[in-house]
Order: C-alpha cells, then structure tokens, then sequence
C-alpha cells in the first residue's frame, strides 16, 4: 500500500486499474446476491466451507469457492482456517445490506442493478453517441415508453419496485426531515397520469425522483399542473440527487445522471436548475438541502 502511495499513477495506473475492475467487484455482490450467499451464511450458525456453501446453493465447487475468496478480498465476507479448511461467514455489513432478510437489505437494488442497470448500460456509448435511452436496443422497447420499458413484465414492475423501495432505506429518513413539514396536512405521492389525469388536491406535493426522468419541458408542464391545483401556501416537495452547481460532483449524481441517459428522457441537475423550474412555474420561497448521502431534498410554496 505504501508503495502504492508513494507512486505516480504514471508510473504504474493503480487507480486507473482499480476502475476497469469496478464492473468485476459490482458483478461479484451481484452475483452473490443472485446466488443467496449472503442469506445462506447469514443464516447459517456457524461459518461455512465452500464445498457447503456450493452443495446449499446448488454450484460448483470451483466456482463457488472463487467467489467467495473474492468477497473475501473485497471486506464482504470473513475468512478462517479450521484444520485447513476455509470457513466463510458473514460481515456485519453483508447481513445488515445484503442479505434479503437484512434490516437494510439493499438485496432489490442489487439485483435490479444486476439484471436492468447491467444490460442497459452495456450500451453507454450509444446512449452517448445517440443521446437517448437504449430502451431499444436492449429491451426491443421504443425510447419514449420510458416506463413501458421499466415495467415491461410483471416481474420487471416488482423488482423495479423493489429497487426504490431499497433506497428509502438509506434516504428516507433524511429527505422527510429535511424540512418541517407540520403545516402541510394532505400529502400527496402521485398514483395516476401525472402528465394528463386530473390532480387530486393536498397541501403537499411530493416528486421523489420524478423530474430527473424527464426533459426540461415535460417537468416544467408537470410543476405548472401541479401549481394550478395547489392551494396557497401548499408545496411541492422534490427529492432528487442533486450535482453541485458546478457539476463536477458528486460523483454519484454524475453516474446517476448518465443513467438518467441510458434508461430514461431525463438528468440529474444542480441546484440552479430546479430552482429556476420552480420559480417559472410560478413557486415561490425555494429552499434546498443537500442531505450529503444519495438524495436531496427541495421544498417550494406556492
Ligand atoms: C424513479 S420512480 C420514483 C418512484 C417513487 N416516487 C420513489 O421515489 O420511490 C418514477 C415513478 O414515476 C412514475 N410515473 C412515470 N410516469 C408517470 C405518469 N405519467 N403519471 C404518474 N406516475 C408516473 C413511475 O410509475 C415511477 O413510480
């Protein structure tokens, strides 16, 4: 690691090595997770040997026993040697995040990631040579049935589901307390066609990750219906991950953004951006907070 430290990248591109090998970790706890190696070892009273692990989950030995040396490697599982043989069991973190029965089980985010995110961004540079989604390529689904696309089987909706319901785990709280919400009474999380139905009437309106889906014409029509309906002093309030106003972070806004390209119409944006929205659709009083985890938090009244 030293050694590490006290050479140029230059010399030899550690980082720049550390990054192509960024799909092979992700694909590593993907898998696992596909596999349930964590609910197995979460589960199980004791530490595991690979053949164990591999006779459980129905795998080959080999195979099994590579990955599990890999979670090893990247801190997801522990290792011990008992008479030469190599017993895995679980950290602390695998059992809390990865396993399905974890107390925040991100196990929906890992698979959709996995089997949607994967593929769709398999085509990253289309996506940027085209400027569009590769909803197409990818799934046989025009670009612009963005949600057509997500929901595109039964089976598509419910892991998509489970993959937003995942990431209120983490965020959730955060972005409900960013702002004293006591006045507002009725709060409303859309059901129907935002774009076209009619809006029912709150005093709160709530678009967690809905703008960054669409162009900038599309959510200025959206906060106008939503203004329209709203009553004075009602709100709107926006969770979204938001860049800093110089775009140069965070770097997961800036991935999240590049995602927004390949899989929908739309973009992370900075503050300015959300603010100006806001005010042309005729809100007032914008006050933002940057939670400094994966979602921010927006409120405006009318
Ligand atoms: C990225 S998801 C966010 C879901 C949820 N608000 C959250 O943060 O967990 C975008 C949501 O917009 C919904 N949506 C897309 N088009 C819509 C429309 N025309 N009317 C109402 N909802 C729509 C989708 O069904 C999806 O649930």
């Amino acid at each position: 690691m030293a050694e590490h430290l006290s050479q140029s990248e230059l010399d030899y591109p550690f980082k720049l090595l550390e990054y192509f090998n960024g799909f092979r970790v992700s694909k590593v706890i993907f898998s696992a997770c596909e596999l349930g190696v964590f609910d197995l070892l979460t589960t199980s009273p004791c530490a595991l040997s690979a053949q164990q692990v591999a006779q459980s989950l129905h795998a080959s030995v080999d195979g099994t026993e590579r990955l599990l040396d890999a979670l090893v490697g990247i801190k997801i599982l522990h290792v011990e040697l008992q008479d030469g043989t190599a017993l895995y069991s679980s950290t602390d973190v695998a059992s809390v995040y990865l396993a399905k029965s974890g107390a925040k089980s991100l196990h929906d985010m890992a698979l959709y990631q996995s089997q949607t995110i994967y593929p769709l961004w398999n085509n990253l540079a289309d996506a940027v040579r085209e400027g569009k989604n590769q909803n197409r390529k990818t799934f046989g689904i025009p670009p612009e049935e963005v949600f057509q696309a997500i929901y595109r089987s039964e089976e598509e909706m419910l892991k998509f589901m489970g993959l937003m319901d995942s990431s209120w785990v983490l965020d959730g709280h955060d972005v409900v307390t960013a702002f004293c919400l006591d006045g507002f009474r009725n709060i409303v999380d859309f059901g129907g066609d935002f774009f076209h139905g009619e809006l029912p009437a709150a005093d709160l309106y709530v678009l967690a990750r809905i703008l960054h889906d669409w162009s900038e014409d599309k959510c200025l029509t959206l906060l106008k219906r939503i203004y329209d309906i709203c009553k004075p002093g009602g709100g709107v309030l926006l969770v979204e991950a938001m860049l800093l106003e110089s775009r140069r972070g965070p770097i997961q806004a800036q991935l999240f953004s590049l995602n927004m390209l390949v899989q929908a119409e739309g973009r992370e944006r900075p503050p300015s951006e959300y603010t100006g929205m806001l005010r042309r659709s005729g809100f007032r009083d914008v006050q933002l907070c940057r939670t400094g985890k994966s979602y921010d938090a927006i409120l405006a009244r009318r």
